[in-house]
């Protein structure tokens, strides 16, 4: 078993990120208050697994101490450094830039050792959880006491009862603590399960009503996607999580099917603009709108098709937990971008890893598997290519490809204030796909604008 390593002199500090490393690592983890300090017990230990360590400690150049240390050594130990480093670092170190936020430290480090991040609800020790405050926007009734948290710098956090068990769900009160940026409520540790299953139903239940309007589908939708993100992260695919999976699906379709002409297009996609948070949720309903108008205005297209690649849509960036994941579209943009090195794993990975955990998915359509792995143009969904090569790729994925770039072109103008103009957005993509194949494909997602 490896150990980690802490230098720093804030005790308090120091013994917040031992703690929430050892609660998720089996890991020994020590504090050292100097780097002077440190190197004299790193002797005596076989194998380090990381070194979290301030710059500098009073007039200790701690980092520089360390860094000699372990060259001289040959002892390459990833090392994070807390603070801004006003040198080049080695290879093995990386500066931490969000250092005064230990929680971030400690997820940062997690990460780096392949594990799954700290959930402070979880190892809260006051037996109350966390549960997203947009959840429960869509509940009626609830079906347990629901508290409000306050953070307490010297005492312990206080949780006040808002919401009683039975009590009709004041939906002015949850819109109030959203535009507080109020994230989360909670609820006691034994009633969290309970919650969980009530917010699966309801979910499936808005979603499987033909009646609501398009509005009313493009919210619900949404927030059912972010919860059932998270409960795959959490349990796979369960029951519960491929129910909800599978109204997900059914109610992209059937808002695309309420979509029959141009104005009632124009009209989605202005909801999915405006009335949508996640980037994610925003290119996975426009990637399987235009998907559909493809193949809607192909000579070879069918239904099934637009459900596969509803599904490839649906699945294509499981793996990639945060929209700024999700938003590289190059090695280019990843290279020059500042994220950590397992960070960037995931990214070049997240094709050939989503593919993988959409294989668990027991409804999951013939194809499907594959065109997620081939979503960012490389056969064995490893990293990104620049162009297609169209001869090896599936004509289905071709149109997934197309209708996520034409998806992400445009939700990149409009984030940079431009005004988007969609024969510009087709002509830009026309010049960047010059062969046959691919400009058939753009003539028939051009179609629907016609
Ligand atoms: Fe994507
Ligand atoms: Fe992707």
């Amino acid at each position: 078993m490896g150990q980690v390593i802490i230098i720093n002199d804030d005790k308090k500090y120091a013994q917040f990120i031992k703690s929430g490393i050892s609660s998720v690592a089996q890991k020994e983890v020590i504090i050292s208050a100097s780097a002077t300090d440190a190197i004299e017990q790193i002797k005596n230990i076989e194998q380090i697994d990381l070194i979290i360590s301030k710059y500098s400690i009073k007039k200790e150049p701690s980092f520089k101490i360390l860094n000699r240390y372990l060259l001289k050594e040959s002892r390459i130990v990833n090392l994070f450094i807390l603070e801004h480093a006003d040198i080049e670092l080695p290879s093995y170190a990386y500066q931490i830039s969000d250092f005064k936020d230990p929680k971030k430290v400690i997820n940062a480090c997690l990460r780096e050792m392949g594990l799954k991040l700290y959930d402070e609800s979880k190892n809260s020790k006051d037996g109350f959880k966390k549960i997203n405050v947009k959840f429960l926007n869509h509940i009626k009734i609830a079906p347990c006491d629901i508290f409000i948290r306050i953070l307490k710098a010297k005492t312990k956090d206080q949780y006040i009862k808002r919401v009683h068990k039975g009590d009709i769900i004041d939906r002015q009160l949850i819109d109030r603590y959203s535009s507080n940026n109020i994230q989360y409520l909670f609820v006691g540790s034994k009633n969290h399960q309970l919650l969980i299953r009530c917010i699966y139903a309801q979910f499936s239940m808005i979603l499987s009503r033909n009646t609501i309007s398009l509005e009313r589908r493009v919210k619900v939708t949404e927030d059912s996607y972010s919860f059932c993100l998270e409960q795959i992260s959490e349990h796979n695919f369960n029951l519960a999580t491929v129910n909800l999976t599978n109204s997900i699906i059914n109610s992209l379709k059937k808002s695309i099917i309420q979509v029959s002409n141009k104005k009632k297009t124009i009209e989605l996609i202005k909801l999915l603009i405006n009335d949508t948070d996640s980037f994610r949720y925003k290119h996975t309903h426009m990637i399987s709108l235009f998907s559909a108008s493809i193949i809607n205005n192909s000579k070879w297209g069918n239904r099934e098709q637009i459900l596969k690649l509803i599904q490839v849509a649906f699945f294509h960036d499981l793996t990639l937990t945060e929209d700024k994941y999700a938003l590289i579209e190059s090695e280019e943009e990843l290279n020059l971008s500042n994220f950590h090195n397992d960070e960037k794993q995931l990214i070049l990975n997240h094709a050939h890893e989503s593919s993988k955990l959409a294989g668990k998915f027991p409804n999951l359509s013939t194809g499907v598997s594959l065109i997620i792995k081939q979503h960012h143009g490389k056969q064995n969904g490893i990293g990104f290519s620049d162009s297609l090569n169209v001869n090896m790729i599936s004509k289905l994925a071709l149109v997934f490809i197309i209708a996520e770039k034409f998806t992400c072109n445009f939700l990149k103008k409009l984030e940079s204030g431009n005004k988007v103009k969609f024969p510009i957005l087709i002509q830009e993509l026309r010049s960047e796909y010059p062969t046959r194949t691919i400009q058939v494909i753009i003539d028939s997602l051009m179609k629907s604008f016609k």
